[in-house]
């Protein structure tokens, strides 16, 4: 072995290629073999203090040192979540909706927790968000983002539409109507005056929807002079309206908006946030 093979001592491993390259047996740099210490003293150190191996013996587990345990982590952290929340809920228990709306605070935390039970309990029918959803007949149930209210717009209106539920009547008229009167009154109608034409008081439409078309908040009947639909804009589904009435047996439009303290699908509380949430709206 010549000269060239000697660095400072470091002895070779005894392999020598071409009488040029040696290997010499150098030790790792020191910062790697501590950080391979302390991953090796990091890796006992963690099987002890947390939950690992198996012990077969008695159908157990080593549960650690420390105690850990995952569900233990879920339960300190819920608690925090409750104790948020137990603050806003206390406060919200004896408030009307119209109380809630004029606390800015309670009323971002009531529309937060509204928004998921908007989508588990209401978007089915009045569509994500309450922009509406739609089948052959119309719209399944009204559209919330608007400010066209079948049954008053107000928080109270709107607290009372969602816990008594809602169902407009509207009377068939194809056997007290003649085809030519329907006619007339559908034409009327989708021109949004309806009451251009005699027939509208005549025949009784003004009962339900008012003297001027404009629809009676007691009875959830729609507005006749707007460009809301609830059911078929056509003049065909008009007419069918018309003839078959709503909520008025078989082949009648259907609107039912069931009640949810009926239902008891949904607490008092839940109530409350859900009116604040659909109040606020496009508002
Ligand atoms: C099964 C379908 C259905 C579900 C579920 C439903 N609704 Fe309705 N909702 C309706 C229908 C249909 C109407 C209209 C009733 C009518 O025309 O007389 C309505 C009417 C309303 C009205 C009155 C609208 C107005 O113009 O005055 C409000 C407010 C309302 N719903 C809120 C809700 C909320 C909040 C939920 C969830 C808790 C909900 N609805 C769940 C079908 C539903
Ligand atoms: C007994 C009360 C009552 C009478 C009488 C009545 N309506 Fe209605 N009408 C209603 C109600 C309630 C609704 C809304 C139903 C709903 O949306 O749930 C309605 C809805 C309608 C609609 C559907 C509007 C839309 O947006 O799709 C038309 C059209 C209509 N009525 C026309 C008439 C005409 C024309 C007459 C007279 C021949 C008449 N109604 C008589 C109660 C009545």
């Amino acid at each position: 072995m010549s000269d060239k093979h000697d660095a400072g001592g470091v002895p070779t491993t005894g392999h020598v290629w071409d009488d040029d390259l040696a290997d010499f047996a150098n030790q790792p740099p020191k910062w790697w073999m501590l950080g391979l210490t302390a991953s090796a003293i990091w890796c006992v150190v963690y099987f002890l203090y947390y939950p690992s191996f198996g012990l077969s013996s008695t159908q157990t587990f080593f549960k650690g040192l420390a105690g850990w345990t995952a569900i233990g982590e879920m339960n300190a952290d819920t608690s925090v979540v409750d104790e948020v929340r137990g603050k806003y809920e206390a406060k919200l228990k004896d408030m009307t909706p119209a109380a809630i709306l004029a606390d800015s605070e309670l009323t971002e935390y009531v529309t937060r927790s509204g928004k998921v039970l908007f989508g588990d309990n209401c978007a089915a029918c009045h569509g994500t968000n309450g922009v509406g959803a739609a089948d052959k007949q119309g719209f399944i149930a009204p559209i919330l983002r608007d400010d066209d209210w079948l049954y008053g717009g107000n928080i109270e209106d709107i607290h009372t539409s969602i816990m008594g539920g809602r169902q407009g009547v509207m009377t068939p008229h194809k056997d007290v109507l003649s085809a030519a009167e329907i006619d007339t009154l559908a034409n009327a109608v989708a021109a949004g005056t309806p009451t251009s034409t005699p027939l509208f008081a005549e025949k009784g439409c003004t009962v339900c929807h008012g003297a001027d078309g404009k629809g009676l908040a007691a009875m959830g009947s729609a507005n006749l002079t707007d460009s809301v639909w609830r059911f078929e804009s056509s003049l065909e589904g008009i007419k069918y309206t018309i003839a078959n009435g709503v909520n008025a047996g078989p082949g009648s439009r259907d609107a039912v908006m069931p009640s949810f303290q009926a239902a008891g699908k949904l607490s008092d509380a839940e109530m409350k946030k859900l009116a604040v949430y659909v109040y606020k709206f496009g508002k």
